[in-house]
């Protein structure tokens, strides 16, 4: 979703500011912008498409020169990718140039107030509302300036401004969507997350809902709405900037694909002390009687993450019997919820940043639920607003389509029904330590999966050109199908669905004919009479089948299947975060093959910041 960086300091603001968008890239847009502050005036620049089109542009015009500046990837919601609708927008008298991210919902109300008033109106946009009350309201005062404007304006913002008459200040402010203030030495910075400025400095400060950051070269100084200056913690990100490179992989997909052993390791080996899941280090416990209180757990998740929850639906239930119900968090508030002091809510995010999660967990906690989240970026919105947090160690994710995450959440997942169940005592201390030592050896299974990249590879080469898939499987191999139908449709662009085996013969069977790929998960050793049952169906029906399951189910599965992709095998409770890697990497051949944007698909975005 859409980007900000912002610059104030010695150096010339533009190159910094196109870098600091290349590094935004990854979190989807369709036009991108700048605006620097040149002299006594803003000039602006904006293209639309990819960034190599603005690049372009500024090379065929005069250097852009100032120390001063703001720049935006935009993600078009009001108004069409254009370079008029794209940021930053410039006021009507020129004098405030501003980069949002989110939603202003009322813009149409003052829209139409200052149309009566006469200001002209140069795009379709929200956002151009906030450049307008800027200047309606200026007088000579920054601060109380943006204070009136954000007391106008309802909705979400990050909003990056700079004015042509404080050639030395670069203004920051921010509700419901992140934004970060990057501190330099004689630089400072604001983005819309680290990976655009952490190539300059890794010390920031977050900024919460409705604080103002007045920044300049040497300092920076929050104020509150009142106008009191607020005292704020700069925190050092530990980030390996090479992180977020490719390291030689062609995708940053197949480079986080591979990163999996690594970010599994990362995420279970400090939780296990003396042979025991201890989340001491994470501030997270729950005594006997907290957890003989929850009556039900809760999983608000989107998209992927919301798979991981319904992974966890399986695992909770069988180990810990007790109700969990998974939510995919837009529905949730809407859904009146049945929601009380004696739920357990579990939060799943990489981003943190998601506002669907952010707004239903925040609704859940009204209802009186804890909130545990389970989260990837440090200090993020979701992380921050949680009664407790366990933080997947995955590292910073770049490709729009999630893998390691979506694998660490997974471990954090059976890690925590682990430790629950040992406390309820529904697991013994045997079952207890056969659980640990299949986490522990998990990241070399791992490991061992992905070596079959090249069969998967070759195997892509006979399905990159159909049009239709299905998945299907059963208990969590139903859930890893819809992580796998999702990988595949939101890369590749070919369409796909994932159903419980059992199902597909109450309807979605007519679609089978002459040639389908129906991709069968069967890595339950309980459930594989009943998943070859299902395959056979299929087959009958022409269907061509590429079957997924476990080494000492091999024969079987290539008797009746056309193909078969073989896996080995940990406990049940672990099997989707080794049968979910060979279908990350088929997804990934099929969409290479068929020369997508593998990093960047279409329509998509790596962070979505609004509802
Ligand atoms: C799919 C994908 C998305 C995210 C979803 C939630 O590959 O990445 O479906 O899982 O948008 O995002 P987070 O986890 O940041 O809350």
């Amino acid at each position: 979703m859409c980007g900000i960086i912002g610059y104030i300091g010695y150096d010339n603001a533009t190159p910094l500011l196109i870098e600091g968008l290349k590094k935004l890239e990854y979190r989807g847009y369709d036009s991108a912008g700048v605006a620097v502050h040149t002299e006594h005036s803003l000039e602006v620049v904006k293209a639309k498409g990819k960034l190599c089109a603005l690049s372009e542009k500024l090379q065929q015009m005069p250097q852009l020169v100032g120390n001063l500046g703001i720049a935006h990837t935009r993600w078009a919601t009001h108004g069409e990718p254009s370079e008029q609708n794209s940021h930053p927008i410039l006021s009507a008298s020129g004098k405030f140039a501003v980069v949002h991210n989110g939603i202003i919902e009322n813009y149409i109300a003052i829209k139409d107030e200052l149309l009566k008033k006469g200001v002209k109106f140069s795009s379709d946009t929200d956002t151009e509302v906030v450049a307008q009350l800027l200047d309606i309201y200026y007088d000579g005062d920054v601060l109380s300036t943006v204070i009136k404007v954000i007391s106008k304006i309802e909705g979400s913002y990050a909003l990056g401004i700079i004015c042509a008459q404080r050639p030395d200040e670069l203004i920051a402010v921010k509700k419901a969507s992140p934004l970060i203030v990057g501190v330099g030495k004689g630089e400072n910075f604001i983005a819309s997350d680290a990976t655009a400025i952490v190539s300059r400095t890794k010390d920031i400060i977050r900024l919460e809902d409705e604080e103002i950051a007045i920044i300049r070269a040497g300092s920076v100084k929050i104020y509150d709405k009142a106008k009191n200056e607020i005292s704020k913690e700069i925190v050092h990100i530990d980030w390996d900037v090479a992180a977020a490179e490719k390291a030689g992989y062609e995708h940053f997909m197949l480079k986080e694909i591979m990163e999996q052993p690594t970010a599994i390791m990362n995420t279970i080996k400090p939780r296990i002390k003396d042979g025991k899941i201890d989340f001491e280090q994470d501030g997270v416990s729950f005594s006997m009687a907290d957890l003989k209180n929850i009556n039900k757990i809760c999983i608000l998740a989107c998209g992927s993450a919301y798979h991981v929850g319904c992974v966890a639906k399986y695992i909770f239930e069988k180990i810990l019997r007790k109700p969990v119900e998974v939510a995919v968090a837009s529905e949730f508030r809407y859904m009146n919820p049945i929601v009380d002091g004696n739920t357990l809510v579990v939060a799943i995010s990489q981003s943190g940043e998601t506002a669907d999660t952010l707004a239903a967990m925040k609704e859940a906690k009204a209802l009186g639920a804890r909130v545990l989240s389970i989260v990837n970026v440090v200090g993020s919105s979701i992380a921050t607003c949680s009664d407790n947090v366990l933080y997947t160690w995955a590292g910073p994710e770049i490709a729009v389509a999630t893998t390691k995450a979506y694998s660490t959440q997974l471990c954090v997942v059976y890690m925590l029904a682990i430790y629950m169940a040992k406390k309820l005592s529904r697991i013994n201390s045997a079952q207890h330590a056969a659980f640990v030592e299949d986490l522990l050896n998990l990241p070399s299974k791992v490991e061992k999966v992905l070596t079959a990249q090249e069969l998967i590879k070759s195997l892509a080469k006979n399905f990159y050109d159909c049009k239709n898939v299905f998945f299907i499987g059963r208990n969590t191999d139903y859930s890893v199908s819809l992580e796998g139908s999702l990988k595949l449709k939101e890369i590749s662009y070919i369409h796909s669905e994932a159903y419980p085996a059992g199902e597909l013969k109450h309807g979605t069977i007519s679609l089978i004919e002459e040639g389908t790929l129906v991709v069968a998960l069967a890595t339950n050793d309980a459930l594989f009479e009943k998943m070859i049952s299902n395959i056979k169906e299929v087959k009958a029906r022409g269907a061509t089948v590429l079957t997924l399951t476990t080494e000492m189910h091999r024969a079987e599965a290539e008797s009746v299947s056309d193909y078969c992709i073989c896996i080995p095998k940990t406990s049940d409770m672990m099997m989707p975060s080794l049968a979910v890697l060979p279908l990350q990497l088929f997804a990934y051949y099929i969409a290479y093959l068929k020369g997508c944007d593998i990093d960047k698909p279409r329509n998509l975005a790596k962070s979505v910041t609004v509802e």
